[in-house]
């Protein structure tokens, strides 16, 4: 089953062609130098570029499968393929192409609108059957995409534990089966990415926080130089809470009379949102017994946060799995086509496309 997936929850702008858990095709327009000035997604310039990406993004999806499908190959060959006006290359292509899936929440309610529109616009003008898609649910799944040749192969244990790490979302979820979620905690307040990328901000260090903050840090062998609040690690229970460590960190730089070290700073940081989140992780498994940790979202590219995970995990003799292509730690549509592919095995499609509609704070628990 092929599937064209789109996602526009945040300030990617993607499109995949997904068959199974493979990825045919996928292409993503990020707008983060659009952004960076902002120090964080500026919502109508967001809003603006999906709008003016979201047909390319599709079409290139689309027109990528061109080379991949041995008959359309025979009949037509590239030279005359390339004289084909778009659109009909996209007929000939949305024929191959099974059913739609879109990411409807969680996310900005301005900029999931623009995949929503065009994922209906498709659907309807191509009579085909439309699947929505919780976008935590792609990060979880993020694990299990493969690439075009089938790897890796990496085949489902449930029960999982799933921490979800991004700019948006900072959350512990149950996985007992395919499609079912139970949150065991989320944050409070800001999300970890959200606490590195503020920190970012205050250290003059730029957009997003969380990759130059990893780069700092690594300079300094990621040690801990300040020891930073490590926030509700004593309380037992499995919610976070960054903002009162941004907080701290805001009044420690406002003390003029101590010279500091940009990366020793960065480094502290990292390291009090990461004890947190490995202190919790530790937590969620003792409180359920699940010792198989899936993680997804921007932050679980962090190499550093990587290691304290993988060293929880043997400590606890369990098993660690991150996804296996770094393109799959951040947004893209490849995660939503895969997620799509288990709802359309239950069925799960869309009962009225006309109805469907942004879900800003779609939660994943059912
Ligand atoms: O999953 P994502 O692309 O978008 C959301 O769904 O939010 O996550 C973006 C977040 C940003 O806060 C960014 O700073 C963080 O992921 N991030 C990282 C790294 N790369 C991206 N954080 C830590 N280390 C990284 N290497
Ligand atoms: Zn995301």
């Amino acid at each position: 089953m092929k599937i064209l997936a789109i996602e526009t929850s945040a300030d990617e702008t993607a499109a995949a062609v997904t068959e199974g858990r493979n990825v045919l095709s996928n292409i993503i327009f990020s707008q983060i130098s659009m952004h960076k000035k902002w120090g964080g997604i500026f919502p109508a310039l967001a809003k603006r570029a999906h709008e003016e990406r979201i047909d390319g993004v599709v079409e290139e999806a689309l027109s990528k499968l061109r080379y991949q499908t041995p008959n359309f190959k025979t009949k037509v060959r590239v030279s005359k393929t390339i004289k084909l006006s778009t659109e009909r290359l996209n007929d000939e292509m949305m024929k191959r192409i099974n059913c739609l899936a879109v990411t409807v929440g969680p996310g900005l309610a301005v900029a999931l609108e623009i995949g929503i529109k065009k994922a209906k616009e498709l659907a309807q003008r191509y009579q085909k059957k439309l699947i929505t898609v919780n976008h935590l649910e792609g990060h979880i799944y993020s694990n299990f995409v493969r690439n075009r040749s089938g790897n890796p192969q990496r085949e489902f244990k449930f029960p999982y534990l799933c921490l979800i790490v991004s700019g948006g979302h900072t959350e512990l979820v149950l996985m007992n089966n395919h499609l079912s979620y139970k949150v065991l905690g989320e944050t409070r307040d800001d999300a970890a990415g959200e606490a590195l990328d503020k920190a970012a901000k205050l250290l003059g260090l730029g957009y997003p926080g969380g990759p130059v903050i990893e780069r700092m840090a690594s300079k300094v062998k990621n040690k801990d130089f300040y020891n930073f609040p490590r926030p509700m690690t004593k309380s037992q229970n499995l919610e976070f809470s960054f903002s009162g460590l941004k907080t701290s960190f805001y009044y420690f730089l406002q003390n003029e009379n101590i010279k500091y070290n940009i990366s020793e700073l960065a480094s502290s940081f990292q390291n009090a949102v990461f004890d947190t989140i490995v202190a919790k992780s530790a937590f969620a498994i003792k409180q359920t017994g699940v010792r198989r940790l899936l993680v997804g979202g921007g932050v679980s590219a962090n190499q550093f946060l990587r290691k304290k995970l993988r060293t929880l995990m043997k400590g606890l003799n369990g098993e660690i799995y991150f996804p296996p292509f770094r393109y799959l730690t951040g947004d893209n549509a490849a995660m939503i086509g895969v997620v799509a592919y288990y709802k359309a095995k239950k069925g799960l499609f869309a009962d009225n496309v006309d109805r469907i509609d942004r879900i800003p704070r779609l939660s994943i628990s059912l």
